[in-house]
C-alpha cells in the first residue's frame, strides 16, 4: 500500500481536491475504455464534495455516463429517509447529473440488515463478475471517519472488523442503538484508490492514532484500510490535522 497524506488550510480548497482527484481516476477508467466503479461515502462531510461535482470545472470534465456508483456503507432506513446516504447523495448530485439509472446501485436500508446485505453481496458479485469468491476491486471508495476512528460502518469493537469472507456484513451498532449495512474489510483492501475526507477538530484525536499511532484496527477501524496493491489519499483539513505530528503534517506527502 502507498498512501498521500495531504493537509489542506481552507475546507473549500479540500473538496476542490477530492473534486479534482475524482475527475483524474474516472477520466483514466474513461480512456482504458471502461466503466469506473466508485463507493460512495455517507456521513455528512462529502456533500459538499458532491454538490461541488454538479458545478463547473468538474460537471462537464466528468464521464458521467462511464461511471457506476455504490455505496460503501448505509443506515437501516428507507431510501427517502433524511438518515440515508443514498437520500444524501441522490439531493447532493446524482439527481443532477447523467449517470444512467442503471448504474446506481443502493443498499437497500430499507429491509431487514441480513436481507440487505446479502442482496448487496450479490449484486456486487454480479457487477463486477467475481461469482466465484474472488473480490471486487473498485477503481475509487470515498471514506469518511468518525470521531471515534470508525470507518464506512466498521465501528470499535464490532466484529466486522475482522470479517475476512463476506464482502458486505450486516453490523449491530451498540452506541448507536442501531444497525448498518456496510462493504468489508476485504472489499476496502481490494480496492485501486481510496479517498479518506476528513474534516474538523473532533476528529483530531482520532487521527493522530489512525495515521501514527501504533496499530490497534479493534479501537480505530480506519486502520484496517491498507489495499494491498492499492493507494491511500488522505485529504485533511487544518482544524482535523491540528494533533498531527510535525513529521506528518509537513514531511513529505507521500510514503
Ligand atoms: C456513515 C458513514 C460514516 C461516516 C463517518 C463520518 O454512514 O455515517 O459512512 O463512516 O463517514 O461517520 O461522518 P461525518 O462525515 O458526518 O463526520
Amino acid at each position: 500500500m502507498s498512501r498521500t497524506i495531504r493537509i489542506i488550510p481552507k475546507l473549500d480548497d479540500l473538496f476542490c481536491a477530492a473534486a479534482q482527484k475524482i475527475v483524474e481516476i474516472v477520466t483514466c477508467c474513461r480512456e482504458e475504455g471502461r466503466t469506473c466503479s466508485v463507493a460512495l461515502a455517507g456521513g455528512s462531510t462529502p456533500r459538499r464534495l458532491y454538490q461541488l461535482l454538479t458545478h463547473p470545472p468538474y460537471e462537464s470534465k466528468m464521464a458521467w455516463n462511464h461511471l457506476r456508483i455504490f455505496w460503501g456503507d448505509e443506515r437501516q432506513v428507507a431510501p427517502d429517509h433524511q438518515d440515508s446516504n443514498f437520500r444524501m447523495a441522490q439531493e447532493a448530485f446524482l439527481s443532477q447529473v447523467p449517470i444512467p439509472s442503471q448504474q446506481v446501485f443502493r443498499i437497500e436500508g430499507e429491509l431487514p440488515c441480513d436481507e440487505a446485505a446479502m442482496r448487496y453481496e450479490t449484486v456486487l458479485r454480479e457487477q463486477f463478475g467475481v461469482m466465484n469468491g474472488d473480490v471486487p476491486r473498485f477503481d475509487l471508495i470515498l471514506l469518511g471517519m468518525g470521531a471515534d476512528g470508525h470507518t464506512a460502518s466498521l465501528f470499535p469493537g464490532t466484529t466486522v472488523i475482522e470479517e475476512s469472507n463476506k464482502l458486505v456484513a450486516a453490523v449491530w451498532v451498540e452506541k448507536l442503538q442501531a444497525h448498518r449495512v456496510t462493504i468489508t474489510p476485504p472489499v476496502l483492501n481490494a480496492a485501486k484508490d481510496v479517498i479518506f475526507l476528513i474534516s474538523g477538530r473532533d476528529k483530531a484525536p482520532a487521527l493522530q492514532a489512525v495515521v501514527e499511532g501504533p496499530r490497534d484496527p479493534a479501537r480505530y477501524p480506519a486502520q484496517m484500510v491498507q489495499p494491498t496493491d492499492g493507494h491511500v489519499l488522505w485529504l485533511i483539513d487544518f482544524e482535523a490535522a491540528c494533533d498531527l505530528s510535525k513529521a506528518t503534517s509537513t514531511g513529505p506527502s507521500t510514503s
